[in-house]
C-alpha cells in the first residue's frame, strides 16, 4: 500500500486529501498539522473549514484510508510521498516585506521531512511558491539527507474555495512538474499514476519543475486580471450610463475572451490573489524586470482603487457623512459558500466606513462574530498566519461594530446596507420588510449586483449596483475617488 502524507491541514490540504483518499481506495492518506485544534475539528463532526460536499467525502474515508493526525514526526518518516501545503503568507517584515512569500513555514516543513526520514521520498510542493523554491527545498533536504534520496515535485493546486471538490473531482488539469532526470520522470510517473485514479490522462499535464511553479502564479494572476479589467471598466459604465453586466456579457460572447470571470465586483479578496500577484511582483523585480512588474502591479490597483470607490459613493451618497449612522453589512467572506476571510474586501470597505465613523451591523452566514472582529482589528496579511490568530478578548473589539444573526436584524434602523458577498440568501430576502423598518431615505449598495435593483426602486430604496446606470439621487452625489 502507498502511504501518503500530507503536511498541512488546511482549505487546500484536507480537501485535496480527502479526495485522494476517496477516489484511491488503495492508498492510505495521513493529513498532519502542528496547529492541535485543527486537527481534532478534521476528527470531529464541525470540520475545521465550509465547504460544500466535503463533509460526506470525509465522512465516507475517515478512519477507512484517511487520518488526520498531529504526529507530523511518525506519518512524514512513514510515507512515501510527502505533499507540503502549508501557507506561504506574504512578508509582513524584512527583505521583500509586503510582497515577498515568506517561506518559513515550507522552510520548517523541508527540515522536519529531512529530519525524520529513513527512507526514499517524494516531496510534492502543493503550496503556491516562487519560482524556483523545489531548488531551495531540494538543498535543504539534500545537505541534511543522511543518504536518503529525494525527488521533489511541483503539483500547485488550481481548487477555488466554495466549489473545491467539485474542482477536485473534475479538474480542468492536474499540472507536475519534475527534475527532466531519469529520477525525476519516475517520480512524475508515480504522483501520475495516484491522479489517473480519476482524471483523464490529457488533463494531466507534465512540465519541469519552473514552468509548473510558474504557471500557478500565471494562472491566478491572469484570473485577477480579468477581475479588475472588468471592475475598471465599471467605473467607466458608471460614468457613461453603460451597464457592466451587458459590457461583460457582449464581451464574453467572443469565443477567444469566453465569458467565465467577468463579474464586477467590490473587488477580488481570498488568500491567494492578493498575495501570489504581489509575490510575481517581487519576483519579476528581483529579476531586473521593472516594467513587467509595474504591469502586474496595476492588477492590485485597481482592485483598492474598487474598494474605496464603494465606500466613497456609500459616503458621499449619504450627504458626506456616515458617522453615527448605522450601515449594516451583508456578508463578510471573500466570496459565497466559504466562511473563508483571508483580504476579504469587506475588511477594506468596513475598515473605510469606520473611519468615517459609522456604526457597523454586520450579517454573514458563515463568518462568526470573534473572526470578524478579529478581521477589523489586525494588521493587513497578519491573517494569513492562522496559528496566530487568536479570538480577540470582548475590551478589544471595535466598538463601532456589531454582528447579527440574520439579515434582518442587521438592517434594522439603519440608514444602509452594504451587500459585500454574493451569497444567495441576499437575492430572497424580504426587501420590503427590510425598507420598512429602516431609516429614510434608504439606501442599498450592491456591491456584488445580486439584488434586483429596478424591484427595490419600486419599494422605495436607492439604490447603487456596481457598474450599472446610477439613481438621479447618486448622479447627484459624485463620489470623489
Ligand atoms: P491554510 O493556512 O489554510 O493551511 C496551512 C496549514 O499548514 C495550517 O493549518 C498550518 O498550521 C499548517 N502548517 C504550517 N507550517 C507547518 C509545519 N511546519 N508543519 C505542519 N503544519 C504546518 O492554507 P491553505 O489555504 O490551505 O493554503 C496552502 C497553500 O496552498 C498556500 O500556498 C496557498 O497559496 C495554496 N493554495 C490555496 C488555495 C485556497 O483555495 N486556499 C488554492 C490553491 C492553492
Ligand atoms: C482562486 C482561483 O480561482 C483558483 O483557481 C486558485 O487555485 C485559488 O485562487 C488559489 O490559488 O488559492 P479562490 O480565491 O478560492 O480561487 O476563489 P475565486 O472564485 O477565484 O474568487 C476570488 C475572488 O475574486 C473572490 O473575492 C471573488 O468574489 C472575486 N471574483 C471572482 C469577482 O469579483 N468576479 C468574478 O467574476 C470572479
Amino acid at each position: 500500500m502507498v502511504k501518503i502524507c500530507c503536511i498541512g491541514a488546511g482549505y487546500v490540504g484536507g480537501p485535496t486529501m480527502a479526495v485522494i483518499a476517496l477516489k484511491c481506495p488503495s492508498i492510505e492518506v495521513v493529513v498532519v498539522d502542528i496547529w492541535e485544534p485543527r486537527i481534532a475539528a478534521w476528527n470531529s463532526d464541525q470540520l475545521p473549514i465550509y465547504e460544500p460536499g466535503l463533509y460526506d467525502v470525509v465522512k465516507e474515508c475517515r478512519g477507512r484510508n484517511l487520518f488526520f493526525s498531529k504526529d507530523v514526526e511518525k506519518h512524514v518518516a512513514e510515507a512515501d510521498i510527502v505533499f507540503v501545503s502549508v501557507n506561504t503568507p506574504t512578508k509582513t517584515q524584512g527583505l521583500g516585506a509586503g510582497k515577498a512569500a515568506d517561506l518559513t513555514y515550507w522552510e520548517s516543513a523541508a527540515r522536519t521531512i529531512a529530519d525524520v526520514s529513513k527512507s526514499d521520498k517524494i516531496v510534492v510542493e502543493k503550496s503556491t511558491v516562487p519560482v524556483k523554491t523545489a531548488e531551495a527545498i531540494e538543498k535543504i533536504l539534500t545537505h541534511n539527507s543522511k543518504g536518503i534520496k529525494f525527488q521533489i515535485l511541483s503539483n500547485p493546486e488550481f481548487l477555488a474555495e466554495g466549489t473545491a471538490i467539485e474542482d477536485l473531482f473534475q479538474p480542468d488539469r492536474v499540472l507536475i512538474g519534475g527534475r527532466e532526470t531519469p529520477e525525476g520522470q519516475k517520480a512524475i510517473q508515480a504522483l501520475k499514476s495516484v491522479y489517473a485514479h480519476w482524471v483523464p490522462e490529457d488533463r494531466i499535464l507534465t512540465t519541469n519543475l519552473w514552468s509548473a511553479e510558474l504557471s500557478k502564479l500565471a494562472a491566478n494572476a491572469f484570473l485577477a486580471q480579468r477581475i479588475s479589467s472588468v471592475n475598471a471598466m465599471s467605473a467607466l459604465c458608471e460614468a457613461t450610463g453603460a451597464d457592466v453586466a451587458e459590457v461583460s456579457y457582449a464581451v464574453g460572447k467572443d469565443s477567444r475572451i469566453g465569458p467565465k470571470f467577468l463579474n464586477a465586483s467590490v473587488g477580488f479578496g481570498g488568500f491567494c490573489f492578493p498575495k501570489d500577484i504581489l509575490n510575481l511582483v517581487y519576483i519579476c523585480e528581483c529579476n531586473g524586470l521593472p516594467e513587467v512588474a509595474e504591469y502586474w502591479k496595476q492588477v492590485i490597483k485597481i482592485n483598492d482603487y474598487q474598494k474605496s470607490r464603494f465606500v466613497n459613493r456609500v459616503v458621499s451618497s449619504m450627504f458626506n457623512t456616515v458617522s453615527q449612522k448605522k450601515i449594516a453589512i451583508l456578508g463578510f467572506a471573500f466570496k459565497k459558500d466559504t466562511g473563508d476571510t483571508r483580504e476579504t474586501p469587506a475588511i477594506d470597505v468596513c475598515q473605510g466606513l469606520l473611519g468615517d465613523k459609522a456604526l457597523l451591523s454586520i450579517y454573514d452566514p458563515q463568518v462568526q462574530k470573534e473572526h470578524i472582529q478579529r478581521d477589523l482589528i489586525m494588521k493587513k496579511f497578519d491573517w494569513d498566519h492562522p496559528l496566530h490568530l487568536q479570538p480577540k478578548s470582548a475590551s478589544s473589539a471595535v466598538e463601532q461594530v456589531t454582528v447579527t444573526s440574520d439579515a434582518y436584524e442587521a438592517t434594522k434602523e439603519a440608514h444602509g446596507v452594504c451587500i459585500l458577498t454574493e451569497w444567495d440568501e441576499f437575492k430572497t430576502l424580504d426587501y420590503k420588510k427590510i425598507y420598512d423598518n429602516m431609516q429614510k431615505p434608504a439606501f442599498v449598495f450592491d456591491g456584488r449586483n445580486v439584488v434586483n435593483a429596478d424591484k427595490l426602486r419600486e419599494i422605495g430604496f436607492i439604490v447603487y449596483s456596481i457598474g450599472k446606470p446610477l439613481d438621479a439621487w447618486l448622479k447627484d452625489m459624485p463620489a470623489i475617488a
